[in-house]
């Protein structure tokens, strides 16, 4: 007869089963996003739960449904599980009602996660626009975690406006960090912001980039994607060296209902992160 910890760590391969996971933090980022920190209420899920930077989670609320969230935490980061969700609709409109000690269910992971072994051993170009940065913040905090692994780190960074930055704390906290630059643009500015104004593009300039034993890792709002990668291919960055996270309906995670499909992948199974060389394959996607 097996015992409760067999089951348990069964029921924690079993990436179909929804668990509960309590509210351990909120973190108000901006007017519409916010980060939760979330513990499994049961100790062996929350001991045996292991992801990889670039995988999401299908989020349950009562009532709502699910959504596909990225983990914006690194698996290596002390402070635990955290997801960035910006206020769109019907479950992350609830979401952003709920307070610490509140409860919502969680699969997975599932995705393919970022290429880490690959990334090893090189300069990382990190390019985010909006609600994007909370995917590449996972992997980040990773490499930060293992900095003798990964060579120069820029992270160039585009909101709204000053008020829609997200991770500030983090951002300035990487660009303090040896061989990290970080710039921050927004498109439109208020009296109080000294930084940039406009769109990503001239940052590349500015940061010197090469793509010289480089990798560029990028996410976002399809415009931005698309614009960003036209200017690493114009830079001399190959088309496998591009790295790019694409958001699809989803249903159910698992590669079964066909609502992710593009072209002939399931982005729940195959992606959501894909290289350039894999992105222009796929019809109409950028
Ligand atoms: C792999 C993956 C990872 C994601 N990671 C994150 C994340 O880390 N943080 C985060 O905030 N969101 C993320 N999203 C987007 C998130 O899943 C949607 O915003 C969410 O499903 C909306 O659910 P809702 O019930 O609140 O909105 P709904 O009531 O379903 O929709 C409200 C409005 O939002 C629009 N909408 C719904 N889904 C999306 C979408 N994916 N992109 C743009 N518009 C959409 C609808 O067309 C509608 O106009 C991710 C999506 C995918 C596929
Ligand atoms: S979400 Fe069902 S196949 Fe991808």
């Amino acid at each position: 007869m097996e015992d409760r910890a067999q089951i348990l760590r069964k029921m924690v391969a079993n990436i179909y089963h929804p668990h509960s996971a309590s509210i351990q933090g909120v973190k108000e980022e901006t007017r519409d996003i916010k980060t939760l920190t979330l513990v499994f209420k049961d100790q062996e899920i929350q001991d045996h739960f292991t992801f990889q930077p670039g995988q999401f989670v299908l989020v349950s609320v009562f009532n709502c449904g699910e959504a596909p969230i990225s983990i914006s935490s690194s698996p290596t980061f002390s402070e635990g599980l955290q997801l960035s969700i910006k206020k769109m609709g019907l479950l992350t409109g609830e979401i952003h009602r709920y307070t610490e000690g509140e409860e919502v269910g969680l699969r997975g992971p599932y995705g393919n996660g970022f290429p880490l072994d690959e990334l090893c051993g090189h300069n990382l170009l990190f390019v985010g626009g909006g609600i994007g940065l909370a995917p590449l913040r996972s992997l980040i905090q990773y490499v930060f975690s293992k900095r003798s692994e990964f060579g120069r780190v820029t992270v160039l960074y585009g909101a709204r406006t000053p008020r829609d930055i997200v991770f500030k704390d983090d951002l300035a906290a990487w660009g303090r960090e040896k061989d990290v630059k970080v710039l921050t643009t927004v498109y439109r500015d208020n009296p109080e912001w000294k930084g940039e104004v406009g769109p990503l593009s001239p940052l590349l300039e500015k940061a010197a980039i090469s793509p010289s034993n480089t990798k560029a890792i990028i996410c976002g709002h399809p415009a931005i994607i698309s614009y960003v990668i036209f200017d690493l291919l114009k830079m001399g960055f190959a088309e496998d060296e591009i790295i790019s996270t694409l958001e699809r309906n989803m249903k159910c995670g698992v590669g079964k209902c066909g609502h992710c499909s593009i072209g002939s992948k399931f982005t729940c199974m195959h992606g959501p992160v894909f290289t350039y060389r894999q992105i222009k394959e796929f019809p109409s996607v950028l």
